[in-house]
């Protein structure tokens, strides 16, 4: 019987691949680049020494910004006021790609390292279950027979020495991380406390706010159906293709320390977490495309948008329901409501700051600066506000009627 397991070459899923093979499976390991730092080949060929028959890398990153990171730019996706899901966006395309390594592989398993408590087990089996409904699924860290024998990292360390499985002798980090081109993630270990602040050295994307530089950067993007097509550099330099500008978001904002928060927030089983996050790239995309909406998005859509759609995607994705019906269906009015946010945003960045310096668009005309003017009349007739102000009283003169009368004024 032969097992898919999604490896990072880390200690948790070195020992449960060394187990699956122990307990009689073929294992087939599977990485998905991302984004994150990481030595691949030599995670590969520590996979391969433990005993795996293959171990696969694949560049995901394109379908990771295409398909996930840009439709939440485009609809502002944000979880519980705060948390721009760059862990949660990442998932759909790590799994898919597990999913087709299994399929090719002729797996009848999957497995992976998330442990019992979280959001990514979640994630990962609902989507696993969508994509190929008759694959079965090993969770190593819920089943007693393993977690009784491995109760803590120690006894992980010891089974991997004892079995001649490399660890690396960096001692771990007193957290738990998560990176890929959107984000990176930390939780767990010290965390814990929520009233524990975070070391200045956790954080490994984003300069600290108070070292960046005195000088601001600025740059400008450009939207098409409220998707960033293009970015100018303060030198001038353009560029159009997804990833790159996805990259060079990341890097303008890195060194400006823009996108860090920390955070406690409500998982889908119900327990809270602490969590740390930075964000740089994707925190001045959504910015910069909310603020263009401002120009030319109509009021109302915009309104119907915020109540429905931006809330519900973040739900969605947040709590692994991205291969179902209703991401189809947001995803669609999500493109509806973009039809017309076009235009370009000049943006500045500066010491853990994103701020718009101005917005225009060539096509959309919604905002018209002499109908908007307090200098000027144009268009408009004021004395039809008089009645507008009139009709909207009536409701309230009963109102403050009612409450005279009750002597609560
Ligand atoms: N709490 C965040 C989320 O649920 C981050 C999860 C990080 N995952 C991890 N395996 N370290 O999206
Ligand atoms: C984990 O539990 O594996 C990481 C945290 C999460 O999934 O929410």
């Amino acid at each position: 019987e032969k097992v898919c397991l999604a490896y990072s070459g880390g200690l948790d899923t070195s020992c449960i691949l060394l187990w699956l093979i122990e307990k009689g499976y073929d294992v087939v390991c599977f990485m998905a680049d991302v984004g994150q730092e990481e030595d691949f080949a030599a995670a590969k060929a520590k996979a391969l020494k433990i005993g795996a028959v293959a171990c696969y890398i694949e560049d995901i990153r394109r379908e990771f910004i295409e398909e996930l990171c840009f439709p939440a730019i485009q609809c502002n996706a944000i979880y519980e006021n705060v948390y721009l899901l760059g862990t949660s966006l990442a998932r759909p395309a790590i799994a898919r790609a597990q999913i087709e390594v299994a399929q090719k592989e002729k797996c009848q398993y999957v497995s992976h390292g998330c442990t019992g408590k979280g959001n990514d087990q979640v994630r990962f089996e609902l989507a696993f279950y969508a994509l190929q409904p008759s694959i079965k699924v090993i969770a190593p860290w819920r089943l007693p027979e393993f977690y009784e024998k491995f109760a803590g990292r120690n006894d992980l360390l010891d089974y991997a020495a004892k079995s001649g499985v490399p660890v690396s002798s960096t001692k771990g980090k007193p957290w738990s991380m998560d990176e890929n081109l959107a984000h990176c993630s930390y939780e767990a270990g010290i965390l814990e406390d929520p009233d524990v602040t975070a070391p200045e050295d956790m954080w490994k994307l984003t300069v600290d706010p108070l070292k960046a530089p005195d000088k601001p950067e600025d740059f400008t993007l450009v939207f098409e159906k409220g998707l960033p097509v293009k970015l100018v550099t303060a030198e001038g330099k353009t560029i159009t293709d997804a990833v790159e500008l996805f990259l060079e978001s990341n890097a303008i904002a890195r060194r400006h320390g823009v996108g860090r928060i920390d955070i406690v927030e409500n998982r889908f089983i119900g327990l809270k977490s602490r969590g740390c996050y930075e964000t740089p790239g994707l925190t001045c995309l959504r910015s910069a495309h909310i603020d263009l909406e401002g120009l030319v998005l109509d009021r109302e859509v915009r309104a119907l948008r915020d109540q429905f759609v931006t809330f519900n995607y973040a739900k969605i994705l947040y709590n692994g329901l991205y291969f179902s019906p209703e991401r189809e269906f947001i995803e669609e009015s999500i493109v509806a409501s973009q039809k017309n946010v076009n235009g370009q945003v000049r943006c500045r960045v500066y010491k853990g700051l994103f701020s718009v310096l101005g917005r225009s668009s060539e096509t959309e005309k919604l905002y018209d600066a002499s109908e908007s003017s307090m200098d000027e009349i144009g268009a408009f007739a004021p004395a039809d506000t008089t009645g507008f102000i009139s009709v909207q009283a009536i409701r309230l003169k009963k109102y403050g009627d009612a409450k005279l009368s009750k002597g609560e004024r």
